[in-house]
């Protein structure tokens, strides 16, 4: 728990510079919690390829392109994102991300959401598995 305090309290006290969080890291589909706020984290990924159906039955999730482009399929419709973009996927809508390159995502949801809700994934990484950088 000292590493953490330790993170949270480093990040919070100065100006968080979101290009050079992304160039601690090279792993995709693996978040880096970057910021608190109000029991929200603010993450950094790197995804690209597909990932998996899945749905997050009680928490809306914010993605804020900083890099690239990331195509979000729902059932019915889809979505593509670009840089500088936004969009908040609600609560209990089945979403698929899709990124045909390399694409840099900032993630805002509410701590203790799974990132592929319910549904086990190979691409899983439980929270507290996720990083502070
Ligand atoms: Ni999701």
């Amino acid at each position: 728990m000292h590493g953490l305090f330790y993170f949270i309290k480093m990040n919070q006290n100065k100006p968080v510079s979101i290009q050079q969080k992304f160039s601690l890291f090279n792993d995709q589909w693996s978040p880096k919690i970057i910021a608190e706020s109000n029991d929200q984290l603010i993450k950094l990924a790197k995804i690209e390829g597909e990932f998996v159906w899945h749905n997050h039955p009680h928490e809306d999730e914010v993605f804020f392109i900083i890099k690239g482009k990331l195509l979000l399929k729902f059932r019915d419709k889809e979505i593509e994102l670009k840089e500088g973009e936004l969009y908040v996927v609600p609560k209990g809508v089945d979403h698929f991300p899709v990124a045909e390159e390399e694409c840099w995502v900032m993630l805002i949801e509410p701590k203790g959401t799974r990132h592929t809700g319910e549904t086990d994934f190979e691409r899983s990484v439980d929270e507290k598995d996720q990083k502070w950088i």
